[in-house]
């Protein structure tokens, strides 16, 4: 290629390689990181190596790439629309590098960017765009536009409105345990694009105030539902607020599929036929045991764990837990809405064979800036949740996890 074209800026566009012959000469940590994205892409690939990397070869096993155990040869590029030349062998890349260039095939090169005819920008994806950031001869500087761009798409912080005609409906939104930082990405956007936000008490209270001033925030303690149940009322406000053509988010905390009557909403929706888009998000029963250094599960210490409403009292007619089977697991327990009857609870449990002496911890308001945690066993922990004045929201660990985190709990 003639020197003068150098220093031209590269030509970006976006090859559909699906079915396409794309030949990856060298099966090392390059291979490695740029198969994902032809292997995505639909691309017939053929990598040409005498070794590959483990994770390489469990490419080729699972079947997304047919591996020919050799060195490159002349003629590999025969048929290919698009190679990779990232063998340790430089003579074998310049010979290659040669062979694409007689065949107008387009390559890239690891070893030799000046040598390449092509070469692979940073790229990141956001929901439906893919970012592709070419700087010439700065990858670190591509890369790190690529995160500054992907960033703000997904947290909404670079906002790029859809020319497509937006979808009223509703998102049921897990917004995680509390810390704001523990919401997804996708929960984080849709929040960032929503017109208007139904939020419970718990979950991430502090992105509300991040809202630009224009997005309706609701209460959802606070609606008022004279003749309905509140939960009838929520349901209500968000088919109101949905069938105006706005972009509701229902902001749940946890997950809400998890004591949460995410599907309650789901189904009320359904029936009034609004779309619906369920977020999962991450469980108070998981992550504030996590936050506070416990290991819901552990080798050779738990192998299952078990989340229990503890909102109704164990000889509660309404009760749909077996708590004398409880009793009799080993594993982890975890209790949520539990604080208010943790004595009875421990109570029946001791009484069905747990032993009084299981350790036990309270975590309260997980996460967040407020966290404290309280120990005890089965025996004390009535006592000690209300010497120390624990309220909810709190998460209760039953069982030897509580203890095995010691050296990491501070
Ligand atoms: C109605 S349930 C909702 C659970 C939620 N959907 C989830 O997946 O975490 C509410 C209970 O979750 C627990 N909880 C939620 N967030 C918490 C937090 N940050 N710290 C302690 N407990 C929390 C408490 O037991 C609280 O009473």
């Amino acid at each position: 290629m003639a020197d003068d074209r150098n220093d031209a800026p590269a030509y970006p566009v976006g090859l559909r390689l699906s079915g396409r012959r794309v030949v990856v000469l060298g099966g090392g940590t390059v291979a490695q990181r740029r198969l994902p994205a032809l292997v995505s892409a639909g691309a017939d690939i053929v990598l040409v190596s005498p070794t590959a990397t483990p994770s390489v070869e469990a490419m080729a096993d699972a079947g997304e790439l047919r591996w020919e155990r050799r060195p490159y040869q002349d003629g590999d590029l025969a048929d290919a629309w698009y190679a990779l030349i990232a063998t340790t062998d430089t003579a074998a890349n310049a010979a290659a590098s040669a062979e694409a260039e007689a065949r107008r095939v387009w390559c890239v090169r690891s070893d030799d960017a000046e040598a390449a005819t092509a070469w692979t920008p940073a790229t990141g994806r956001s929901e439906g765009v893919t970012v592709a950031v070419l700087t010439g001869r700065d990858p670190r500087r591509s890369a790190a536009v690529r995160d500054a761009v992907v960033e703000g798409l997904r947290d909404g912080t670079l906002v790029a409105p859809r020319h497509r005609e937006r979808t009223p409906g509703v998102a049921l939104v897990g917004g995680g345990p509390g810390d704001p930082d523990l919401i997804t990405v996708r929960g984080r956007r849709l929040l960032a694009e929503a017109d208007v936000v139904i939020a419970d008490r718990l979950g991430p209270r502090d992105l509300l105030d991040e809202l630009p001033p224009h997005v309706e925030v609701i209460d959802a303690a606070k609606i008022p539902y004279g003749r309905f149940m509140a939960q009838e009322a929520i349901n209500n406000a968000l088919i109101e607020h949905a069938r105006a053509g706005k972009a509701v988010v229902r902001l749940k905390g946890g997950d809400p599929f998890v004591f949460g009557r995410g599907m309650e909403e789901a189904e009320a929706l359904a029936e009034a036929g609004i779309a619906c888009t369920v977020v999962p998000g991450i469980s108070s029963s998981i992550s504030v045991p996590g936050a506070a250094g416990i290991p819901v599960t552990h080798r050779g210490v738990a192998h299952e764990f078990t989340v229990v409403s503890g909102h109704v009292a164990p000889e509660d007619p309404r009760s749909l837990v077996d708590w004398p089977a409880l009793a009799k697991l080993r594993g982890t327990l975890v209790l949520l809405m539990a604080v208010e009857r943790i004595g009875a609870i421990a109570a029946s449990l001791v009484q069905h064979g747990r032993s009084a002496d299981t350790p036990v911890a309270v975590i309260q308001e997980g996460t967040m800036a407020a966290q404290r945690r309280v120990d005890g066993t089965l025996a004390t922990v009535a006592q000690v949740v209300a010497d120390a004045e624990i309220r909810p929201p709190a998460v209760i660990v039953i069982g030897d996890v509580v203890t095995v985190g010691r050296a990491v709990q501070g």
